[in-house]
């Protein structure tokens, strides 16, 4: 059935439920370009102020997979498990995790994305390594898969064109944090990728878009029913963003982080995610038999990280890059670190230049920001707190005013460990 633009922008506004015809009517309309942008901006505001139903944002969901591709990979030897972070600083877990899960028999999928703000992207780190590539055709992807186990790709321009037009509007519209429009964007997308199951790992914090952990509860409790209708075996961690993870932000930083992990070591709580988020992806995919801790111990998962890296073209042997300039950030008294805002880091690191503020802006492969301690550590008055990183020295002091009150340092008393992980949902 034919609507037009204002009927359903002006139902929404009223507070009203949009029917099956209006939602895929408008979604297919705005693909085609016959809704202008200013009037899907309309709808995204008021979507974003008067929400939607589950079954609203079934169908908003379906409508975006609708106005594209669906991979298959079925054909695989292997069963699959993808893995979805909503985004964090330092969340560097998908580069240690797809080789990992690879290399316990599952195959992994994993489309990914570039920055965009204060919080990194995948292909922006992975790009750091000298010759990798991100761009893969689906025949090649398929072809890696089976080879491999593990793909860490773009993902192709045929995968929800809808979600691709939606969300470079709602970026620029102040749309982006509405839980209908983030889980039918982050779903629509893992649904057309084709993956048997998947875990979703919603960051709860200052540095993440969810601040409460009611409204993480909520997101992934929508994802996790839009996936399993969607016949997906999904489940869907709530995990802290409140400080980063590990102990760099950055793109090449991060890299040599994961491969630190790869190698058996690598920061406790970079461990503990991977090997948390490993052990649902392998339950999702029925070969929770294997438990990835050995397979980090006896290098496998390091072998398999080395053949992903050499299949795009990679030199996984290869010098990383770093920054021209450094500037070393010093504890002002001795103590214990009780804070440390992800927020403030994943800010200070974006202006080092790790991340870009325009789609189209580069990013610098050896910016980022390295800290030197983690919550509850002891530090001495003088000792290298953090170090910032940039090929241009004159980024320097706006990171600084970026990490000023970003951290604390006190007796220890105020200071209360959290957990990670702070819920399960699915
Ligand atoms: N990531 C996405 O892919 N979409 C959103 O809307 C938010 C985060």
């Amino acid at each position: 059935m034919a609507h037009d633009a204002v009927e359903v922008i002006g139902a929404k506004r009223d507070r009203g439920e949009l029917s099956d015809s209006q939602i895929d009517w408008v979604v297919a309309a705005y693909t085609r370009g016959d809704v202008a942008d200013e009037q899907m901006s309309a709808l995204a505001m008021a979507i974003l102020l008067n929400g939607m139903t589950r079954r609203e944002i079934g169908r908003w969901t379906a409508a975006m997979i609708a106005s594209g591709e669906r991979m298959d990979f079925s054909s695989l030897s292997r069963p699959t498990a993808d893995k979805h972070s909503t985004g964090g600083v330092g969340d560097k877990i998908t580069l240690p995790l797809a080789p990992l899960v690879a290399a316990c028999g599952v195959a992994v999928p994993q489309l990914s994305g570039r920055g965009l703000g204060h919080t990194g992207g995948t292909l922006d780190k992975l790009e750091s390594v000298p010759g990798w590539r991100a761009a893969l055709s689906n025949d090649e992807m398929l072809a890696q898969l089976e080879s491999v186990g593990a793909v860490i790709c773009a993902a192709g321009d045929g995968l929800a064109p809808a979600d691709k037009k939606l969300y470079a509007l709602r970026d620029v519209t102040g749309t982006v944090p509405a839980i209908p429009l983030i889980a039918s964007s982050i779903m629509s997308k893992k649904i057309a990728e084709g993956t048997g199951s998947l875990v979703l790992d919603v960051k709860v914090g200052t540095g993440a878009f969810m601040r409460t952990v009611e409204d993480a509860r909520e997101l992934a409790a929508t994802m996790v029913a839009l996936g399993t209708d969607a016949g997906v075996r999904t489940v869907a961690l709530l995990t802290d963003m409140s400080t980063p993870l590990g102990l760099t932000a950055g793109n090449a930083v991060e890299v040599a982080e994961s491969v630190e992990v790869l190698a058996g070591g690598g920061p406790a709580d970079v461990v503990e995610l991977t090997l948390a988020l490993a052990r649902e992806m392998l339950a999702g995919a029925g070969r929770d038999d294997v438990d990835p801790a050995d397979r980090l111990a006896d290098g496998s998962a390091m072998d398999a990280w080395r053949a992903m890296i050499s299949a795009q073209g990679g030199d996984p042997a290869a010098e990383l890059p770093t920054a021209r300039e450094s500037h070393v950030v010093s504890a002002p008294t001795s103590g214990v670190l009780t804070r440390l805002d992800a927020m403030a880091v994943g800010l200070a690191a974006w202006r080092l230049g790790a991340g870009r503020a325009r789609k189209e802006d580069p990013v610098q492969a050896g910016a980022g920001v390295v800290w030197h301690a983690r919550p509850g550590d002891d530090v001495r008055e003088g000792q290298p707190l953090f170090t910032l990183l940039s090929d241009d020295s004159e980024r320097f002091d706006r990171a600084l005013e970026a990490l000023d009150g970003g951290y604390d340092v006190g007796d220890g008393t105020s200071y209360t460990p959290t957990d990670l992980v702070i819920d399960r949902i699915g």
